[in-house]
């Protein structure tokens, strides 16, 4: 299976940023965890500060790869671009958060990406990636 981890804006600060929310782990210490527990998975994974470099990563794997899990950090609630990229492609796109973003400010409780995601899974810290995961195996 090709799978691709895609993470937008400020993810890349993972471990350092607000740990009390989003946990002490560095996104590389997470990954190689998970690519020495699946080994037959064909993982990649793309971090992104910039909106539209996030929907040409879209456009380049959608219709190719086995399966995407998207953390569009905070342009989930922003970006019609993005979500009409989720739309536009045919590789099915998992909706990923590390927090429980309802719990939270009632503006993070829009998503522009859900209405066209195969599902939605948040709240469990980076295992919220794992769990994408196994949807696609
Ligand atoms: C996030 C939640 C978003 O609201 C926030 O803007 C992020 C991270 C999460 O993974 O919990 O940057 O997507």
């Amino acid at each position: 299976k090709k799978l691709i981890i895609i993470n937008g804006p400020n993810l890349n600060l993972l471990g350092k940023r607000e740990p009390a929310i989003y946990g002490s782990h560095t996104f590389t210490e997470f990954l190689e965890e998970i690519k020495t527990k699946y080994p037959k998975i064909q993982l990649t994974y793309y971090q992104s500060n910039i909106e539209g470099e996030l929907i040409d990563k879209l456009q380049e794997v959608g219709f190719s790869y086995d399966g995407i899990i998207l953390n569009a950090a905070a342009y989930t609630h922003t970006s019609v671009g993005l979500g009409d990229a989720v739309k536009a492609i045919e590789t099915p796109v998992v909706e990923v958060h590390i927090s429980n973003t309802f719990a939270r400010e009632e503006f993070r409780h829009q998503s522009f990406i859900s209405p066209n995601a195969r599902g939605v899974i948040l709240g469990f810290g980076l295992q919220s990636y794992e769990l994408a995961i196994q949807s696609f195996l």
